[in-house]
């Protein structure tokens, strides 16, 4: 049988892969004196670092031909056409109509959807104006100045990390609190800090059927009721793609705001979802946001594979985990504002490429995503840095800095010396006599430095995110945009549930499950 060109190129990849495993970065760096600059790509104000990641001359260009035999192209123009690229769940994948132009057009189904976005951003900030010029009141008559998202998933962490990202940008006197947690303890200890009389609750659900959710809710809305307040309407509404569930809720229509099934919940927060995010700081930040996402967009459906960004990470994240196995990828800002970030992308990228089954239904016989996870920098350093340095596995490394801060200047400069110095370090190691001492060095990383944390700045670089989720799924060749795996749990702990109040008996049930469940009843008799 003949070879494909995808499988041609991947045995070149194969080859160069084993030359470039015994390749030392500090060797590149001494040869290149340029290598920093050659390797940094720069795109509104983000710049991106690539130059200490085990690449060569050779590498990005063959990775590039492997790009472009995959059809790389030509399912990015899919993903913005709206063709159901989605195909285990038949939907279109549309995030990116969420930040589009007022003067775009797209059809969908027969229906146009730029202008459905339109009206429903229209909608939010109409909403967020009656809110921050005290028009929109509680029960009570007072103003409403706290905001408590209930919503989970990519109806929590999305909205949760840029509100914290951007707390710098807060409107008036206000306060945002997100629960999503089962955990009571989630709901008790915002509880204590709010007044019900000046609280709104947004609950954000895109099926609306989620328990936490909808338990988490039901629970303040019964508090709010027992607080003696009198018009729910004023105090509650959602963001959902279920009016029905939203209705049977109690939530007037005019109180909710939509959310479709071409959005996934991962990729909302450009959406009404992003409703929190407005209120916190102001509807022109929010579109600030979205302007900063559409900049990236631009840039991810016009560039050339060779100088698009996400898909140039993307052909990186690829090259480490299926030719140096590399299994983990760390992200660690150096930006307390980013805090949040390691979560949300967790969700973004193992919800979504955390697969074994490609597009055409058949079980993959080579590893994909890599588990990400990370941490504040410079804290970091102090936990679990250790592993990274003379550990025993390869862990590519995004590293994330701000190149201005506001505050004092000296913290500034220490925290951006911290950052460089720990990627320098991974890259060049230090020779020592004593085996405990030498640190072997050649780890790779991207440092990726933005000029301040702006929404703008923000939106594009999550767009970026986004966008290399995508492309390394069609690499894989899996479809990102599903979940089926996190099905499962959700269904077997209902039954659980019923077995722990004593509705049912657990018939079948394994012996350490039903152990586990005795020890429950042996407390709650
Ligand atoms: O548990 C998985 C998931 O379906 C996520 O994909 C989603 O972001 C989250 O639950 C919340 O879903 P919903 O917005 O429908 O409540």
């Amino acid at each position: 049988m003949s070879k494909t060109k995808k499988s041609v190129i991947h045995e070149q990849l194969s080859s160069h892969h084993a030359a470039m495993k015994n390749i030392r970065l500090r060797d590149l760096f001494m040869h290149d004196p340029q290598r920093g600059k050659t390797y940094t790509q720069h795109f509104g104000g983000l710049y991106i670092d690539l130059s200490k990641n085990i690449i060569s001359n050779e590498t990005l260009p063959l990775l590039n031909k492997f790009a472009k035999v995959s059809g790389i192209e030509a399912s990015i123009k899919a993903m913005f056409a709206g063709e159901k690229i989605n195909n285990t769940e038949d939907r279109a994948v549309l995030h990116t109509a969420l930040r589009s132009m007022p003067e775009q057009q797209l059809e969908l189904d027969n229906k146009e959807i730029i202008s459905q976005v339109h009206a429903e951003l229209d909608k939010v900030q109409n909403f967020v104006t009656r809110i921050h010029s005290k028009n929109h009141r509680g029960w009570t008559n007072k103003p409403i100045d706290t905001f408590v998202n209930i919503g989970i998933g990519g109806s929590d962490l999305g909205p949760k990390m840029i509100v914290a990202a951007l707390e710098e940008y807060r409107q008036g006197e206000t306060r945002s609190f997100f629960i999503s947690n089962i955990d009571y303890e989630a709901i008790d200890s915002v509880q204590k800090k709010i007044d019900p009389e000046t609280t709104l609750f947004i609950i954000a659900s895109k099926s609306f059927n989620t328990i936490e959710t909808l338990t988490n809710a039901e629970t303040l809305k019964t508090w709010m009721l027992a607080s003696g307040c009198n018009d729910i309407s004023k105090h509650f509404v959602a963001v959902s793609n279920n009016l029905e569930a939203t209705g049977s809720f109690g939530i007037k229509p005019e109180n909710v705001f939509t959310l479709w099934d071409w959005v996934g919940g991962r990729f909302s927060l450009w959406s009404a979802i992003g409703l929190p995010i407005a209120l916190a700081i102001g509807y022109d930040n929010f579109k600030a946001l979205l302007a900063g996402a559409h900049e990236l967009d631009e840039h991810f459906s016009h560039a050339p594979l060779e100088k698009n960004i996400p898909v140039t990470l993307a052909l990186i994240d690829y090259w480490y985990a299926r030719f140096f196995d590399a299994p983990t990828h760390a992200f660690i800002p150096y930006d307390e504002s980013l805090k949040l970030l390691p979560d949300y992308l967790s969700q973004l990228f193992m919800e979504s490429n955390g697969k074994s089954t490609d597009i055409n239904g058949h079980i993959v016989d080579y590893k994909t995503m890599p588990i990400t996870w990370g941490s504040v920098g410079t804290n970091s350093q102090h936990s679990f840095f250790q592993l990274l340095h003379q550990g025993t596995h390869l862990v590519p490394i995004d590293f994330l800095a701000p190149l201005r801060k506001k505050g004092d200047q000296k913290h500034h400069a220490l925290l951006l010396a911290n950052c460089l110095a720990q990627s320098q370090a991974l890259m060049q190691g230090e020779s020592s006599t004593d085996p405990n001492r030498h640190i072997v060095g050649n780890k790779p990383s991207t440092t990726i430095l933005y000029t301040e944390l702006t929404p703008t700045i923000l939106g594009s670089l999550i767009a970026m995110y986004e966008h290399r989720t995508f492309v390394q799924g069609l690499l894989w060749n899996i479809n990102p945009f599903d979940q089926w795996g996190v099905e499962l749990g959700k269904k077997l702990a209902v039954d659980i549930y019923d077995v722990l109040e004593g509705k049912k008996t657990g018939d079948n049930l394994d012996s350490s499950t039903q152990n586990l469940i005795d020890l429950y009843h042996n407390y709650h008799h």
